[in-house]
């Protein structure tokens, strides 16, 4: 398993390689001399980080796609997974290295050939659908069509062979709202599809989706793509999915490729012990942080709702508890509906009844640290960011169904 970081040197035939990715970094912070000096001398992410503010989303990144097959990036969170789709969709300027897409340096691209490339050249399928919930399927399906002008009648029929494809026939005019999650990831995926990009960039598309749906998805992708030939980039921390899905299989780990391979020789030759928890790990719990499973609180009070208002709030949501932020969204702790009941009675503010110690993580934290605590909650446990900012929360069914 040597050099390991280059995939498939051998018949390498350009015309075969739809992207190109060379000495790719993105360094975040001010210092990023400093800590691109650290990285080159074999400092860790961690090691910069503390000693120069600047945190590494990659480093030193090399390989490259071939044309139509399935390419999926596994790592855990954090290890630059998003940071490479934002690089390949020209989203963010690399700090340095290049993306190359058929030959052409993406950030060499006029005007005019980056729209062409990103209208045209990739379509994005995104974790959360990203679909328009006043619109209806078929106008969803065709929203990358009407952008580029196409006529009503062309978009339409592009639309409906789309939606036939991802077995949404008979729901063109259905609205969103009326459609389940697995539906709305098909028309995210219909949408994508209609524009008949040259690749698919697909950033933990099926993540969301609870697990028999994630399968029928999977089964679904492999489908369309064995039937159409795209390539398809797909970002996941699933390894079963990686290697279901994964002609080649790319796992990163703080910002650099750990190793590049097939899903057969990945697991026959895990190239270290990080390699080797993915594989083993059956347990998901072990590399998927809770950012993945959290969904939003039902119920929202802020320091200015009136008791009256939260009980009827948490009426109407059929919830007996509360999550209380202040103006900025940060999160102040729960309100249950009996201490609003109370607080209504005795005329006192809402907030005098707040409970202020329950457990918070951010989201980063990995599934397996929250299990624990998550048995212990008498709530859903708050997901906050750095700032303490409100995210999401993760109910413990949401926790056991991940485990699945
Ligand atoms: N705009 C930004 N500013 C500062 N740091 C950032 C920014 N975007 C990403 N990072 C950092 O870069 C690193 C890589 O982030 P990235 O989002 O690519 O990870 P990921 O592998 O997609 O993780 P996840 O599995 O959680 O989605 C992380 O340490 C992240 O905190
Ligand atoms: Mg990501």
């Amino acid at each position: 398993m040597e050099n390991n970081t280059i995939n498939d040197t051998m018949n390498d035939n350009v015309d075969d390689n739809v992207i190109e990715v060379s000495h790719l970094s993105k360094l975040y912070g001010i210092n990023k001399k400093e800590a691109a000096k650290m990285m080159s001398e074999g400092a860790s992410k961690d090691e910069v980080l503390k000693k120069t503010g600047v945190t590494v989303a990659l480093w030193d990144v090399s390989f490259k796609v071939k044309r139509g097959g399935i390419y999926v990036i596994i790592g855990l969170s954090g290890s630059g997974k998003s940071t490479l789709v934002r690089c390949f969709n020209c989203l963010i300027k690399p700090t340095s290295g290049e993306v190359r897409f058929e030959n052409k340096e993406l950030e060499k691209l006029d005007k005019k050939e980056l729209l062409e490339y990103r209208r045209n050249k990739i379509s994005m399928v995104f974790q959360n659908f990203g679909l328009m919930s006043h619109r209806n399927v078929i106008d969803n399906v065709g929203y990358g069509l009407e952008v580029k002008g196409i006529s009503k009648e062309e978009r339409d029929q592009k639309s409906i062979e789309a939606t036939k494809l991802v077995g949404l026939e008979g729901w063109e005019n259905s609205p969103i709202a009326s459609l389940s999650g697995g539906m709305k990831q098909r028309v995210g995926l219909a949408r994508a599809l209609a524009n008949d990009p040259e690749i698919l960039l697909m950033d933990e598309p099926f993540s969301a989706l609870d697990p028999l749906v994630r399968k029928d998805m999977q089964f679904e992708l492999l489908s369309i793509q064995r039937k159409l030939g795209k390539t398809v980039i797909f970002i996941t921390h699933d390894i079963d999915e990686a290697f279901k899905l994964g002609d080649t299989v790319n796992i990163m780990r703080d910002g650099k490729i750990v190793q590049i391979d097939t899903p057969e020789n990945m697991s026959a030759y895990p190239a270290d012990d990080y390699v080797k928890l993915f594989i083993d790990s059956a347990d998901k719990s072990k590399v998927m942080s809770v950012k993945h499973i959290m969904i939003t609180p039902s119920c929202l009070v802020k320091e200015s709702t009136s008791p009256i208002n939260a009980i009827r709030e948490m009426r109407q949501n059929s919830t007996s508890s509360a999550y209380a932020v202040d103006k900025k969204m940060k999160f102040k702790g729960i309100i249950t509906i009996d201490d609003a009941i109370k607080a209504n009675k005795e005329s006192l503010p809402l907030f005098d009844f707040i409970i202020s110690d329950t457990i918070t993580v951010t989201e980063d934290t990995l599934i397996n640290d929250v299990l624990p605590l998550s048995a212990k909650s008498s709530f859903p446990i708050a997901i906050i960011s750095d700032s303490g900012t409100l995210r999401g929360i993760v109910t413990k069914a949401s926790v056991l169904s991940s485990l699945v």
